[in-house]
């Protein structure tokens, strides 16, 4: 639907269009097919949607559901598109969004060649840094699995490992030879340093300040996808003023670096330079470390901590893995040596790391199980799509929850426990379904930074499990009676709910 008047007619007429929009919805209430459709007003199911997604969609399902249907109306003004303009013009934007759950909606949602990720995140989660947001023009990147493949290259080249290993070693003598730390600050910082270094430049990654301020310029563009700053995209709220402030800035301190690397005398191996010398414009360059760095700390760093968090609960696994990595260590690098552990650790392969460590790549995909249990999103931007005789038709978003399929007790037994052998061979509880394991994405959205994130965190695992010894602990020092469990609400940062837990340990080797 679209209006157009001039001054405050239109914001009456605007007022009038919203109003039949959500009279059509009070009055509509058939389901079309097998879809079910959600009636009253579409505000209120979209602000669920945005504030408790977990409990909303657990809630419909559990109540029988297999397909449900909303909308969400998303109000544009177009003079803010077009200051100069006399005529204001304001635009509603109807969407359907269709939630799906089961096996057959599943292997629509992974395999159908029309359902674009980028859209459907962009209107349905918010909170993505775009430059498009403050019309710099070029700088929208498309982290496709070629981009990455390019920027993984780099792993290989110029002993990565090495540099990743030192950023993480020094960031971890900051903590002492004893104490506790909360590993959502603590152990989250290397994973910043080490995607921050993965995507930018030596410079950036050493400048401890410039770190801090770029994190909290995410932070703040994450704070600022309120249901509000979505739906009503001309709005000045706070929200959307903050989201353009902190774009404004990230994209200031990221060109500083793309601008220092070119005037730099001596080229150098990093991914700026790379891009530079691959003829790529400061825009897209720092389109490309911002959605790097966004696609890759969060979910690599808040994972990370989860892994500890795990271990710490469940020390006969613990034992495991900690005897791998030693076996890793003494099998690769010289024990004999003087050199700090760090720099040892820098002489293993980079395929050992990736095919010598079975118990530990268990208790990742375990631990990642659990904590993935968020709803994917996508839009249709193909053909229509038929659905429980209905049709996806093009514009159309779709969402499916993780949850449906990790915590779903006919593919994963007793799907609440923290149990890695549920992937040995034998039981392979992950091949019963087709698509049962999605924590890295599947069908035509594999994650492109898995490789990536899985060494980060067997690198900060190596330094913490060999050259530390460590216990979890609750706030009063003593093992935790219960454990932080997964805030599934939570549609950015994996937070913890419960007793908070730390992590108390001693170095033992320098
Ligand atoms: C533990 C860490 C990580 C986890 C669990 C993870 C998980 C995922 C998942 C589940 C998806 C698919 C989402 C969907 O289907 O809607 C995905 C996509 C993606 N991930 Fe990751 N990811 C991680 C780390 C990274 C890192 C480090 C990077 C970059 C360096 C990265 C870059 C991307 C990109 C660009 C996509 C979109 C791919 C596409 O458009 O097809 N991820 N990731």
């Amino acid at each position: 639907m679209s209006l157009s008047s001039s001054g405050t007619i239109s914001f009456v007429a605007l007022a009038i269009g919203v109003l039949m929009v959500l009279a059509s919805h009070l009055l509509s209430s058939q389901s079309k097919g097998g879809i079910h459709n959600l009636t009253g007003i579409p505000i209120l199911a979209a602000w669920d949607f945005y504030t408790k997604r977990y409990d909303f969609l657990r809630k419909h399902f559990d109540s029988g559901k297999k397909y449900f249907q909303f909308h969400i109306l998303q109000v544009f003004n177009m003079s803010v598109f077009f200051p100069r303009t006399t005529q204001l013009t304001a635009s509603i934007l109807e969407h359907r969004v269709i939630a799906l759950s089961g096996e057959d909606a599943r292997k629509l949602f992974f395999s159908e060649q029309g359902l674009d990720l980028d859209d459907g995140y962009r209107l349905l989660q918010g909170g993505i840094p775009s430059l498009g947001d403050i019309d710099v023009k070029d700088g929208e990147v498309k982290l496709d699995t070629d981009f990455m493949k390019r920027l993984l290259l780099l792993l290989h080249k110029d002993r990565i490992s090495n540099v990743l290993l030192d950023d993480i070693n020094r960031k971890m003598k900051y903590w002492g030879k004893e104490g506790t730390i909360d590993p959502f600050q603590d152990v989250y910082g290397l994973a910043v340093q080490m995607t921050v270094r993965m995507a930018t430049c030596e410079e950036l990654a050493k400048n401890q300040e410039d770190i801090k301020h770029l994190m909290q310029h995410y932070q703040d563009i994450d704070e600022s996808a309120t249901p509000v700053n979505v739906l009503l995209p001309w709005f000045p709220s706070q929200a959307r003023k903050a989201q353009g402030k902190a774009t404004r800035a990230l994209f200031t301190l990221l060109q500083k670096y793309v601008d220092l690397r070119r005037k730099a005398a001596v080229p150098s191996s990093d991914p700026i330079d790379t891009l530079i010398a691959h003829g790529d414009t400061d825009e897209s360059i720092v389109g490309a470390s911002m959605g790097i760095i966004f696609a890759g700390v969060i979910n690599t760093g808040r994972n990370m901590c989860w892994v500890l968090l795990n271990l710490g609960a469940n020390p006969e696994w613990k034992v495991k893995v900690a005897n791998e990595l030693k076996a890793l260590v003494a099998n690769h690098t010289n024990t004999l040596s003087q050199e700090p552990f760090h720099k040892r650790l820098a002489a293993v392969p980079l395929n050992a790391w990736e095919e010598e460590l079975p118990m530990l790549d268990l208790v990742i995909r375990e631990t990642l199980r659990i904590t993935m249990c968020f709803a994917v999103l996508r839009r249709n931007l193909g053909r229509g799509i038929p659905l429980a005789g209905s049709t996806i038709n093009r514009g159309d978003f779709v969402t499916y929850s993780l949850a449906d399929v990790h915590m779903n007790p006919n593919i994963y037994t007793n799907p609440g426990k923290f149990d890695p052998g549920r992937f040995m061979k034998g039981k392979e509880e992950d091949k019963k379904a087709p698509f049962a394991y999605a924590a890295w994405g599947a069908g035509r959205h594999p994650c492109p930074g898995m490789r990536f994130a899985k060494l980060e965190i067997k690198f900060v695992l190596a330094l913490f499990l060999v050259g530390y010894e460590f216990e979890l602990v609750d706030g009063n020092g003593k093992f935790p009676r219960e454990f932080p469990t997964v805030d599934r609400n939570d549609l950015h940062q994996l937070s913890a709910v419960g007793e908070t837990c730390y992590l108390k340990f001693k170095r033992l080797i320098e």
